[in-house]
């Protein structure tokens, strides 16, 4: 088992989305990286900025820190919380003023939930000026969710072009019907991060470390170190409770 592992992409914040439904529900979750080796656990709502303000949204996320904190003040066994936000891709992204509430706190990387629709020339330069303008790097969600609907090896290219980084969900290492794919896209030097993208403790639970097994089993020391070179880099600066 890795000890201190950083799993980017949860919605353990009690009832802000439809991640946890209650403070109970986040501490189980928690519990559960925690036994994993995760030593950093970054909390990712959702964000649509057509359904809500950004202002409006950070009040919420602040509202639902301050429970958790609440609720885990004398837990001392558990891991630390960065905030950050899944935000739905638009293509003024990069044009918001307070989009830097939105990353991961501390750094200057967001998570970003591309469209699932095929992407244009203008969707990577959208990303793209996130980078160049703002100095912004987009984490891909779940690359493997939009690969229906665009070509890998473009895709993959494009985003590097584009200053982006890859997210993928360990559900892809671990079913059998995609885990060869998720190999594949590793050895193609597509993927930065592995995460749970966890909403609660059972449909959608909180599962790293068996991917990062198989990860360590495929690829040996250098898919160690690609994973662990990004963490570290996120780790460098990022901000915790
Ligand atoms: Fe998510």
């Amino acid at each position: 088992m890795v000890n201190n592992m950083i799993d980017i992409h949860t919605h353990i914040l009690p009832a802000l989305d439809d991640g946890s439904s209650n403070v109970e529900e986040s501490i189980k979750m928690l519990g559960m990286l925690s036994n994993q080796g995760v030593g950093t656990v970054v909390a990712t709502p959702h964000f649509y900025i057509d359904e809500m303000e950004p202002e409006s949204f950070l009040k919420l996320r602040d509202e639902s820190v301050t429970k958790l904190k609440e609720a885990l003040k004398d837990d001392l066994s558990r891991p630390q919380i960065a905030l950050g936000a899944e935000f739905q891709f638009y293509s003024e992204l990069y044009s918001l003023d307070c989009i830097e509430d939105f990353c991961i706190s501390g750094t200057n990387y967001i998570l970003v939930e591309m469209p699932f629709t095929p992407w244009t020339k203008y969707t990577y330069q959208a990303l793209e000026y996130l980078y160049t303008s703002r100095n912004i790097v987009p984490i891909i969600a779940h690359l493997e969710r939009y690969l229906e609907c665009q070509n890998d090896a473009e895709t993959i290219f494009k985003l590097k072009e584009a200053h982006a980084l890859i997210q993928i969900s360990s559900d892809y290492f671990l079913n059998k019907s995609t885990k060869r794919k998720a190999i594949n896209l590793f050895k193609k030097d597509a993927v930065q991060f592995i995460a749970s993208d966890a909403h609660d403790t059972t449909i959608r639970p909180p599962i790293v470390s068996n991917a990062v097994d198989i990860v360590r089993k495929k690829l040996g020391d250098r898919g160690m170190e690609v994973l662990m070179f990004w963490e570290e880099k996120l780790l460098d600066n990022i901000i915790t409770f």
